[in-house]
């Protein structure tokens, strides 16, 4: 594998690390960014990869409104290695990374996004995905769907999917960085909102690139999600 590296007229990829959701769905009043897995709460652990990682010259991260300087002093031990920007979110994980990526350095020529809550990728990973957009300008990690795929409605099958090319993606995924504004800036005029990142760089025609991601890159939502990567981590 090539290796990537921080260029020398500074370091090129920007990471945006939507962090400002609420937590609905796993309860309680904190947000499950901000919630402990030994050893560390959950956001920084993830911040953590990107920091470390040779190529990454800074991270932008999307707090809630209410827990922006608390997502500051979380992650001041990382801004010795980058720069970090934290900046308050939007109402969906899109607004989220449409603000997040106002405040990507004008210098960077590729931007990562990846959620708060994958604590568990890795330094391959995110060099795989760096990788294949410096080539195809995006690219995402994904991972051939194991189960039988349904269509449900109103507790009934309607019909079995062909799952043979169905892939359940994750994050991170990486972009040119001007793709990625004009895709977001598409949406955001046409009023579209997508489930990722690559749904919108998909509308305006371009390819994107499939990587193989990890069984292990799992995204902390519920209180099961939660036990299980206590139990990893
Ligand atoms: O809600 P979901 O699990 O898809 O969230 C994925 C990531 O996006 C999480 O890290 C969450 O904090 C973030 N998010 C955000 N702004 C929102 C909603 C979610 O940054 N409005």
């Amino acid at each position: 594998m090539t290796e990537v590296r921080r260029e020398a007229s500074g370091r090129s990829v920007a990471a945006v690390i939507p962090a400002a959701g609420s937590g609905a769905r796993m309860g309680g009043r904190t947000p499950k960014q901000f919630r402990r897995l030994a050893p560390a709460p959950i956001l920084l652990l993830t911040a953590g990869h990107f920091a470390r990682h040779p190529a990454i010259g800074s991270i932008v991260v999307v707090a809630p409104a209410t827990h922006v300087r608390r997502a500051e002093r979380l992650l001041r031990p990382l801004a010795r290695r980058v720069p970090v920007a934290v900046v308050p979110g939007g109402r969906e994980r899109q607004d989220s990374v449409r603000l997040g990526l106002a405040a990507v350095p004008a210098g960077a020529d590729v931007v990562l996004v990846h959620d708060a809550v994958r604590p568990f990728v890795t330094t391959a990973l995110i060099t795989a995905v760096i990788e294949a957009a410096r080539r195809d300008g995006a690219a995402i990690c994904a991972l051939p769907v194991k189960e039988t795929v349904k269509r449900v409605v109103d507790e009934y099958v309607e019909t079995t999917v062909d799952r043979s090319a169905l892939w359940a993606v994750q994050t991170p995924q990486a972009f040119r960085a001007d793709l990625l504004r004009e895709a977001h800036d598409k949406a955001h005029r046409d009023g579209f909102v997508g489930t990722d990142e690559a749904m919108l760089v998909e509308r305006l025609g371009h390819r994107v690139r499939v990587v193989r991601g990890l069984e292990e890159n799992i995204k902390i939502t519920t209180p099961a999600d939660l036990r299980k990567a206590r139990a990893r981590a």
